[in-house]
């Protein structure tokens, strides 16, 4: 019923997105990953939806179901997701990279289940590239907007983010606290553009969703 209501600020633009965690095989039964469940990002969907957005959202392995009117592209590893959004990406008007993307992949994924032997063992890893980097970077850039999750000095890790990757804007969320972030149904954001910041108190993650995209439409409008 709320999308009736909602204001259409995004009618006509397009929102392309990343969510939840990439997966990096070691062997064909193992993997490297991490705790996002893709809250956020399904969220925002979500909100860009009852705000007249077409979205596509590309998403790692998560356990949550399509909102309707949604494309939704599946995809592991993060090469995997890097390749769907530079499909995607010429005909976007915002990215959102809410994905928490591995920053390294196994070096060599062995073909067959790696047995044990001794009693130690080393992975070699390799770096990933950046997708929210490389989303930056596009000739046809859209408006181009990062998470950042940090455990200590916040503020500080979230600007050199915004400066280093090139970013309009990016969200920042403290993780040391158990009630933001990753696997909880709520969150606290502070969001940082060149010229500004502000303060989105702890809330449901769509409350967040339609408040974060609210100033995403504000600053394009500055811009
Ligand atoms: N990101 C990305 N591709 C990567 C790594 C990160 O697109 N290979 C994006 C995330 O989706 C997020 C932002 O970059 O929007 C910041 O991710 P984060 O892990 O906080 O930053 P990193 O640059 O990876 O730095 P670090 O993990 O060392 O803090
Ligand atoms: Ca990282």
């Amino acid at each position: 019923v709320e999308q009736f209501f909602a204001p259409k600020i995004l009618q006509g633009l397009s929102l392309l997105l990343t969510a939840g965690p990439t997966r990096e095989a070691i062997d064909p039964v193992r993997y490297i990953s991490n705790h996002s469940s893709g809250k956020m990002g399904f969220a925002l969907a979500k909100a860009a939806i009852e705000m007249g957005a077409k979205v596509t959202i590309v998403a790692g392995p998560v356990n949550i179901e399509t909102p309707l009117n949604i494309n939704r592209i599946n995809v592991e590893s993060t090469q995997e997701m890097l390749d769907a959004v530079m499909q995607q990406v010429h005909h976007s008007d915002i990215f959102i990279g809410c994905a928490a993307v591995c920053d390294y992949r196994v070096a060599d994924i062995a073909t067959d289940k790696i047995k044990k032997s001794a009693h130690e063992m080393a992975l070699a890893l390799v770096r990933n590239p950046d997708i929210l980097a490389s989303v930056a970077a596009h000739p046809q850039r859209p408006f181009t907007v990062g998470f950042a999750a940090e455990t200590q000095d916040v503020a500080h890790y979230a600007k050199d983010k915004l400066k280093r990757k090139n970013l309009d804007m990016i969200a920042a969320n403290d993780v040391s606290d158990p009630s933001q972030g990753f696997n909880s149904d709520t969150n606290a954001l502070t969001v940082f553009w060149s010229h500004g910041q502000y303060e989105l108190p702890a809330t449901d993650k769509l409350t967040l969703a339609r408040q974060l995209l609210t100033l995403i439409a504000q600053q394009m409008k500055t811009a």
